[in-house]
C-alpha cells in the first residue's frame, strides 16, 4: 500500500474519534499540540505532522493544556537534547491522568534508537505510540489504535507522502525539505542511524512547492537536507538552485547544510551569479586538526576546507560564512584544539555554532579510547567562544554606518517596540522602524554585538 493510501485508509476513522473526544468535553473541534526539538529538518517535519493533524480535523494549539493530541518531535543529536525531551514528556503525565482520551505520541530521531524506544515503552506508560522521523502517513492509524488502548512502538520509518500538506505557522518564510537522511556516517553522529539513507525529492516537486510558496507571498525559502550537496533529484544541487532562481518574484533562497567534501565549483558559481541566493554559506568544519578530522570520518582536511573558503570569498566577496565546531572529541589534544583555534583565526567566521562532544550510543566515536574529561571540554569550549565572540564583534562592527536590505520579521521577541529582521547574509538585525513582517526594507546599521546588529530603517 502506498503511504498516501495508508494515510487515507484511517483518516475518516481518526477524524471521527477525535471529533467525538472533543464533543464529549463540549468543544466544537479537537485540538493538537506539537512540541519540537532539534534542527530545521525537524521543524519542517513538525509542519508536516501539523498538516496531518489538521487534515484530521484538529486545530493547532499553542499550549498543551486542552489538546486532544500531543506530539513531541524529538532530537537525538546530543544527550542534552534527549534529556530535555524526556523531561517535557514527563510533564504531560498529569494531563493524561485528568483526561484519559488524550493521545500522546512521540516522534522523531530519538524514537529511532532502540534503547530509547524501550525506555519510552516501559518508563512512560502514558505514551500511546512512538513513530520514527517523517512518518506522518502512519498518524491516523496510530491515533485509532490509541483510542482502542493499543500501544505501538514503530521501528521502521514510512516513506514520505505527498497526501499531507505542511501546516506553516508563518507565511513569509518557509522550510522546504529537498532530501532526507544521510549517508556520511561521521563517527560521532547519530543522524545516519536514525534518519536512514539519503533520499532526494524530485526537482519538479521541489520547484512546484517553492512556486506555490512564492505565489502565496513567501519571501524567504530555506532548502533543507543533511548534506544538500549530495542532492540527486534528477539534477545536482547547483542545477536545482539555478532552476529555482528562474521562479519570478522577490524572495531569498537559502539552504543548509553543505558538507565541505561535496561542495562544488558549480555551486559557488551559481551563488555568485544569482542575486536571489542568500549571501550566506553554512559550512560545518567540526575541527581544525587533520588528525581529528580523519578520526571523525569527515573526508576533507584543513587545506581543502581553506581552499573552499578562499574560492567562496573570491567569487562572492560579500558572503557571510558560518560553521559548526565540536569541542572535546575523543583523543583531542591541546595541540589539536590549538589547530581549531588557528583555523578560526585564519578564516574569521561570521558566526559559529559550538558543541561539546556528546557520546552517542552505537556510533564508533562513543567506543573510542581517551574520552575527554568534562572540565577539559568546558575550558576549551569557553576559550573557543571567547575567540569567536571577539571575531564576530569585529566583523559586525565593520558593518556599522552601512545600509543593508533586511527582511522584517515583525516585533522582536525580547522587545516588541523594536523590529527584528535578517540581512541577505542571514545576520539578525534589531531595528527601529515600521516595516511589517514579510516586507524587505533598507536598514542603516548603527551598532554591533557578537550575535546581532542594531539599526534604523532608512
Ligand atoms: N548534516 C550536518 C550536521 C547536522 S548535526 C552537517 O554535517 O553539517 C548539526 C551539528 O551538530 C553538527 O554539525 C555537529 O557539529 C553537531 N554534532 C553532531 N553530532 C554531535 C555529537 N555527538 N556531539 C556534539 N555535537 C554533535
Ligand atoms: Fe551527521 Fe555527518 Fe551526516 Fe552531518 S554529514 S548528519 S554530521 S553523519
Ligand atoms: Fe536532531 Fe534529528 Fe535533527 S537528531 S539535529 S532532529 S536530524
Amino acid at each position: 500500500m502506498t503511504p498516501s493510501a495508508v494515510f487515507e485508509e484511517y483518516r475518516d476513522a481518526a477524524r471521527s474519534l477525535l471529533a467525538g473526544a472533543a464533543a464529549a468535553e463540549g468543544r466544537s473541534a479537537p485540538s493538537a499540540f506539537v512540541r519540537t526539538f532539534g534542527c530545521q529538518q525537524n521543524e519542517a517535519d513538525s509542519e508536516r505532522l501539523k498538516g496531518a493533524l489538521n487534515s484530521l480535523g484538529c486545530v493547532i494549539a499553542e499550549e498543551p493544556d486542552d489538546a486532544d493530541v500531543i506530539l513531541v518531535n524529538t532530537c537525538a543529536i546530543r544527550e542534552h537534547a534527549e534529556n530535555r525531551a524526556l523531561s517535557v514528556i514527563g510533564q504531560f503525565k498529569h494531563l493524561k491522568a485528568v483526561r484519559p482520551t488524550l493521545v500522546i505520541g512521540i516522534c522523531g530521531c530519538m524514537t529511532a534508537e532502540p534503547h530509547r524506544r524501550d525506555q519510552l515503552k516501559h518508563s512512560f506508560p502514558y505514551v500511546d505510540f512512538t513513530m520514527p522521523p517523517a512518518s506522518e502517513s502512519l498518524l491516523p492509524k496510530l491515533i485509532c489504535d490509541a483510542f482502542a488502548d493499543k500501544r505501538s512502538f514503530i521501528e521502521d520509518a514510512a516513506p514520505q507522502t505527498e497526501a499531507v500538506r505542511p501546516y506553516r505557522g508563518e507565511s513569509f518564510k518557509a522550510w522546504v525539505s529537498v532530501m532526507y537522511g544521510c549517508n556520511n556516517f561521521c563517527s560521532y553522529c547519530i543522524v545516519p542511524y536514525v534518519r536512514g539513507r539519503e533520499r532526494s525529492r524530485p526537482a519538479e516537486e521541489v520547484e512546484r512547492e517553492v512556486r506555490e510558496l512564492v505565489a502565496a507571498g513567501c519571501k524567504d525559502v530555506t532548502l533543507l537536507g543533511q548534506n544538500v550537496n549530495s542532492y540527486r533529484g534528477g539534477c545536482d544541487f547547483a542545477a536545482l538552485l539555478d532552476r529555482l532562481c528562474r521562479i519570478e518574484g522577490d524572495f531569498v533562497l537559502r539552504f543548509m547544510t553543505s558538507h565541505p567534501k561535496d561542495a562544488t565549483d558549480a555551486l559557488i558559481d551559481v551563488i555568485a551569479r544569482e542575486p536571489k541566493i542568500a549571501r550566506h554559506f553554512h559550512l560545518p568544519l567540526q575541527s581544525g586538526s587533520d588528525r581529528i578530522l580523519r578520526q571523525m570520518n569527515r573526508k576533507y582536511d584543513r587545506a581543502r576546507y581553506l581552499s573552499l573558503v578562499r574560492s567562496l570569498r573570491e567569487k562572492v566577496p560579500e558572503i557571510a560564512i558560518t560553521t559548526d565546531v565540536i569541542v572535546g572529541f575523543p583523543g583531542e589534544t591541546e595541540e589539536d584544539f590549538l589547530d581549531t583555534l588557528d583555523l578560526l583565526r585564519t578564516v574569521r567566521f561570521d558566526m559559529i555554532y559550538a558543541f561539546i562532544y556528546s557520546p552517542r550510543k552505537g556510533t564508533p566515536a562513543a567506543e573510542m579510547p581517551d574520552q575527554i574529561p568534562r572540565e577539559v571540554q568546558n575550558a576549551r569550549f569557553d576559550r573557543l567562544l571567547a575567540l569567536q565572540n571577539a571575531v564576530s564583534e569585529e566583523i559586525n562592527s565593520a558593518m556599522v554606518g552601512k545600509t543593508f536590505r533586511v527582511l522584517s520579521e515583525g516585533p522582536s521577541k525580547t522587545d516588541p517596540a523594536v523590529l527584528a529582521g535578517r540581512t541577505d547574509s542571514n545576520k539578525l538585525v534589531l531595528f527601529e522602524g515600521n516595516a511589517p513582517q514579510g516586507v524587505f526594507t533598507e536598514v542603516k546599521i548603527t551598532g554591533a554585538e557578537p550575535y546581532a546588529l542594531r539599526g534604523t530603517e532608512e
